[in-house]
């Protein structure tokens, strides 16, 4: 049995094509049932349901052989005991700094003051503005970072940007971009011995499905 863990929400439905690529069909739908194991229609693979930032505990644990990730999430969890064999080009976006529109982000920098930044993603938050030589208090949050700059809780925020309208909708503006984010594969080292010819069969398929 391959066990596969995935998150609800853009990146479980971005990887279904890749899935089918690799003639792994989900044969439950997330959205309807409340179930946590997924059937495929492949006796053999199956995937469980998990919090996003739980994939790669799963898979680094065993208790999924594999599992999809985005990097952002695997930057703040670290990556200890996961073979990360694929860049799945899928659910892309970026991590930026933003803050309240007309906040003078570079004059704030500029005077070296101490800079208030919420953010759940606070290893990559601290890794950038450290490199910059900005100090900063980040402030941890677990949701809704959009509101920290209009209640006065930070000056800045480090969140994940897709469209931008979230953002715009909170009349938040984007200063700077961090990096680009995409999902990943990351696999269980010991599966990928114990069960190497199915998982890199799946893995070849889904490399080959994402370069076309
Ligand atoms: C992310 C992020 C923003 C939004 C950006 O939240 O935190 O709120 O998406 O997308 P946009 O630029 O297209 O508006 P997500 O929906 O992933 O949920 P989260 O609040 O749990 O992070």
């Amino acid at each position: 049995m391959i066990t596969l863990a995935l998150s609800k929400g853009r990146i479980f439905d971005d990887i279904l094509p890749l899935l089918k690529a690799a003639g792994i069909e989900v044969l439950d739908d997330p959205e309807k049932s409340r179930k946590l194991i997924l059937r495929t229609n492949q006796p053999d693979v199956r995937v469980v349901l998990v919090r996003a930032t739980d994939v790669p505990t799963y898979v680094q644990y065993g208790g999924a052989d594999m599992g999809v990730v985005g990097k952002d999430t695997l930057l703040e969890s670290g990556t200890q005991g996961l073979y990360q064999p694929l860049d799945l080009q899928i659910a892309k976006c970026r991590i930026s700094v933003a803050v309240r529109d007309g906040f003078d982000y570079s004059a704030a920098v500029r005077q070296g003051s101490r800079l208030k930044v919420a953010t759940k993603y606070v290893a990559i938050a601290r890794d950038f503005f450290a490199a910059k030589g900005v100090h900063v208090d980040l402030i941890k949050l677990y949701g809704s970072m959009e509101l920290a700059p209009l209640t006065g809780l930070a000056d800045a925020i480090v969140d994940l940007v897709s469209t931008g309208n979230t953002l715009k909708a909170n009349h938040l503006v984007e200063v700077e971009r961090i990096m680009d984010i995409s999902s990943r594969l990351v696999v269980n080292q010991a599966a990928l011995k114990l069960k190497q010819a199915p998982i890199r069969r799946i893995i070849d398929a889904m490399a080959k499905a994402v370069a076309a």
